[in-house]
């Protein structure tokens, strides 16, 4: 669904990304193993659209997403969590959650309908709705940026290593729950980058390992 063929990405004339080819499946769930530095989050960041493609193409559902501003990819059905969760302080927890909705002037109907799904699979960011964002722990701000990226995540999920700095008990719980959302959501492409496999283990569906910018196909 979502495909990458031959694509190069440079920043400030470094390559960075070499030649990467693969593709999300629906349904399925595809994780990136790769060192610091190897390149997950600047991959992470060229699908969304946050940085150009030097070479190559990225199409999804055989649409040129390359084609698309970033701002528009979201409207896809591509969502993202990134690595650092960057919740806005003042705005309440729901507020954080419905953001990209009111980004892409979803009608209100169809905002409601999202949060009460989000809410179903993620229960716990029910209760802490009317909390400031700023106020949550590091652990409850993951599973809100979890929250936020589900509303616009019709087609794609994107997660930049979920697990980093997580507490052993907190990681287990989150991954249940992304094991309950791929139940959920069974024809959702779930994309999810991590320095270690182990956490993963039982839900993974498609392994790839990037190194300095290189996926090895196997
Ligand atoms: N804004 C930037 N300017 C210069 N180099 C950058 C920039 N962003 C990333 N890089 C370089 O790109 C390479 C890949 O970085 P990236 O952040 O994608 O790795 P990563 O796999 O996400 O690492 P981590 O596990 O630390 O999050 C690194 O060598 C990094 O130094
Ligand atoms: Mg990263």
């Amino acid at each position: 669904m979502l495909s990458l063929s031959s694509v190069n990405v440079e920043i400030a004339g470094i390559q960075i990304l070499r030649d990467i080819t693969f593709e999300l499946k629906p349904g399925l769930t595809t994780v990136l193993i790769g060192r610091n530095g190897a390149g997950k989050t600047t991959l992470l960041r060229t699908i969304m659209g946050l940085l150009p493609l030097k070479s190559g193409s990225l199409s999804l559902g055989g649409a040129d997403l390359a084609a698309e501003p970033a701002f528009a990819r979201a409207g896809h059905g591509i969502g993202y969590a990134p690595e650092d969760r960057r919740l806005i302080p003042e705005f309440s927890v729901e507020d954080n959650i419905t953001l990209p909705a009111l980004a892409l002037k979803l009608p209100a109907a169809e905002t409601r309908r999202r949060l009460d799904e989000v809410y179903t699979l993620l229960p716990e960011l029910q209760a802490m709705r009317k909390r400031p964002g700023g106020g949550v722990s590091g652990g409850q701000g993951k599973m809100v940026a979890l929250g936020r990226a589900l509303m616009v995540a019709e087609k794609v999920l994107m997660l930049d290593e979920p697990f980093q700095g997580l507490a052993p008990a907190l990681a287990l719980e989150y991954a249940r729950t992304l094991d309950r959302l791929r139940k959920e959501k069974p024809s959702l492409a779930l994309f999810v980058t991590e320095s270690s496999p182990n956490l993963l283990q039982k839900i993974t569906d498609v392994m790839l390992r990037i190194e300095r910018g290189s996926i090895e196909n196997s």
